[in-house]
């Protein structure tokens, strides 16, 4: 323990006073980095740079070299665990993911746990070697994707634009669908809990997808499965710090709060910052929120709205980050400017 309190991204998710946020960023491993393009070219496909434990140490420390981030994510993708439980996945070129979708209780049967961890291993190792590999200031991150978000790539087969056929199976038949939900809140658990084991020093849960469902589902889909989570990882590890992000939950993300368990929330870009700042952020620690197109757009705008969100969220617990995910397009050098801004800043 003596030696995780020296470290920035723990102390702020601890509400421990500091003379600045921890930051980190979103995919800061990926695209945007030409030393990112070259490794995920030599890996084949992008399948076989998460699985390949080297590689997969390797592209997560790029983003390292070049930026003094607080903290460094696991690379691996939310869509490993349909892969491990045996649904097929492929990435296409200027597609995304594409999956067998599953839209019936009927046709889980196709999938099974028995191989989760066998086939899981590889990530676990990138786990293990990263927590000897990344700067002794740095905190490493694990991560898993929230069911619902993770049900909608099984379900719709691919990204949607109104995601029909997840919804409509779990409003017509919930206690069906609610199976699928359990095979992940499990899965993803157990998931978890072996990245902690191998040395993940808090975990963020992505819900990408949160902000599609009303309020009623919303309670269901997102903050229940996500409380289970929770709850079974601290069964394990008490006490463990989870960063929860559910993107678009707007008015939801209070009740999202106080349901989850959450250690901290990772807010969207759009998330009101005053409100943000009387409302949620007496009870959590904060994270977010600069829209990642800022960082395309980059320069004194850029810089602005970082001040502005250091500024207001300085008499509470703050990460500093991005509101999603960085983008493919975004400049380098903007991301060298947006880590002199964040580090420069000193909280008075
Ligand atoms: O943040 C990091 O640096 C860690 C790695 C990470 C990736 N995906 C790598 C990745 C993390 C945390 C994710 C999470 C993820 N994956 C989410 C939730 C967060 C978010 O961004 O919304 C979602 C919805 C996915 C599913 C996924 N993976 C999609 C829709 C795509 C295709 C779209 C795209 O950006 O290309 C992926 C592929 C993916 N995952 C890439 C990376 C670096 C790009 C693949 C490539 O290199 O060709």
């Amino acid at each position: 323990m003596t030696q995780t309190t020296e470290k920035r991204f723990l102390k702020a998710l601890n509400k421990e006073k500091l003379d600045r946020p921890p930051f980190w960023l979103m995919r800061q491993a990926g695209r945007y980095l030409p030393e990112y393009r070259q490794t995920r070219a030599d890996a084949g496909s992008f399948l076989d740079l998460c699985y390949s434990p080297k590689l997969a140490e390797e592209v997560t420390l790029q983003p390292l070299r070049r930026y003094d981030f607080d903290a460094a994510i696991l690379f691996a993708d939310i869509l490993l665990i349909p892969d491990a439980l045996g649904q097929p996945l492929a990435y296409k070129e200027g597609e995304g993911p594409v999956l067998d979708p599953v839209r019936s209780a009927k046709e889980l049967s196709s999938l099974s746990m028995d191989k989760l961890h066998e086939h899981l291993a590889p990530v676990y190792e990138t786990v293990n070697r990263l927590s000897g590999s990344i700067p002794a200031h740095c905190s490493l991150i694990g991560f898993a994707g929230a069911p619902w978000t993770v049900a909608t790539y099984m379900v719709e087969g691919r990204g949607s634009k109104d995601y029909a056929n997840i919804k409509k199976w779990a409003y017509s038949d919930p206690d069906g669908f609610q199976k699928l939900m359990d095979i992940l809140v499990i899965s993803t658990s157990e998931y978890l809990i072996a990245q902690i084991k191998a040395g993940a020093e808090a975990v963020q849960i992505f819900d990408t997808w949160a902000g599609v469902l009303p309020d009623n589902e919303f309670q269901k889909w997102v903050i229940e499965p996500t409380r289970q989570i929770v709850s079974n990882v601290r069964e394990v590890f008490p006490g463990f710090p989870v960063i929860g992000f559910p993107k678009g939950a707007a008015g939801n993300l209070m009740e999202f709060v106080k349901k989850t368990g959450v250690t901290a929330v990772s807010l969207d870009a759009s998330a009101p910052l005053e409100w943000v700042k009387t409302e949620i952020q007496p009870h959590v620690t904060v994270q977010g929120n600069l829209d990642p197109i800022m960082v395309v757009a980059g320069g004194n705008a850029m810089v602005d709205r970082v001040h502005q969100i250091l500024e207001t969220f300085k008499g509470g617990s703050h990460i500093f980050n991005l509101g999603h995910g960085i983008i493919p397009q975004t400049p380098p050098e903007n991301v060298a400017l947006l880590a002199e801004t964040v580090k420069n800043w000193k909280n008075s």
